[in-house]
C-alpha cells in the first residue's frame, strides 16, 4: 500500500483555503455532533474571534480531523472542539491533533487548558486522560437538560 500523506495545518485568517476548510468542517460537524453541541452554524464567526485558533489534519488531501481552541486570557486556553472523521479514527490522529493544540497553547505561555466533555464520550474521555487532563467538576445540564459535562483541565506548571 502506498504511504499516505498526512499534513497538519494551522488555519490563518488570510488563508486562501479558509472558505473551503470551513465548509468541510461544517459538513463534518453536522455529521458528528447533535445540534446543541455543533458549531456548524457559528463556526465561521467563532473562528474569526481574535483569540481562536484551528488546526486541521489532511490525509491525502482529505480533511480528516480538526481541533479548535481559544485563549480568552493570557493565562488560560480552552479546547472548544476536537473531531476526527469516523473512517480515520483509531489511527492516532486525535492524539496528534490534541497534542498540536496543547503545544500551541504551551508556546503562548498559557498555564491551564480546560475543556468540557460529555462523560459518555468514552473515546474522547480516554484521550484527554491519556494526555494528562484531569476531571475538575461535573457540570449538570451543560449541553442540554439531560446531558452533563465534565470540566477537565491540564496545568502546565504541575507537569
Ligand atoms: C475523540 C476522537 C477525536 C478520537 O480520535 P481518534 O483519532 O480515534 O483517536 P486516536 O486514534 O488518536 O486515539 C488516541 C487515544 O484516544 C483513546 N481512544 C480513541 N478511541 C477510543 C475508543 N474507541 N475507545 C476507547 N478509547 C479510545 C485512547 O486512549 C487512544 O489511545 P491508545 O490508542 O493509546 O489507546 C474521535 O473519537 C472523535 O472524533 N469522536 C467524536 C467527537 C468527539 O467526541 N469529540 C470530543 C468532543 S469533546
Amino acid at each position: 500500500m502506498a504511504d499516505s500523506s498526512i499534513v497538519l495545518t494551522e488555519l490563518h485568517r488570510k488563508s486562501t483555503s479558509w472558505a473551503k476548510v470551513v465548509d468541510e468542517i461544517v459538513r463534518i460537524e453536522k455529521k458528528i455532533f447533535p445540534k446543541h453541541e455543533s458549531l456548524a452554524r457559528s463556526f465561521d464567526d467563532e473562528l474569526k474571534k481574535k483569540n481562536s485558533g484551528l488546526i486541521y489534519l489532511e490525509i491525502n488531501g482529505d480533511l480528516a480531523g480538526y481541533v479548535m481552541y481559544s485563549c480568552p486570557s493570557s493565562l488560560c486556553a480552552i479546547i472548544t472542539k476536537l473531531a476526527v472523521k469516523e473512517n480515520y479514527r483509531r489511527q492516532g490522529h486525535g492524539d496528534t491533533l490534541l497534542k498540536a493544540a496543547i503545544e500551541k497553547c504551551r508556546s503562548k505561555r498559557i498555564h491551564r487548558i480546560s475543556l468540557h466533555v460529555d462523560p459518555l464520550r468514552t473515546p474522547a474521555m480516554h484521550l484527554y486522560k491519556k494526555l494528562g487532563f484531569q476531571i475538575d467538576t461535573l457540570v449538570k445540564a451543560y449541553y442540554s437538560s439531560d446531558r452533563d459535562a465534565y470540566r477537565m483541565y491540564l496545568d502546565f506548571d504541575k507537569e
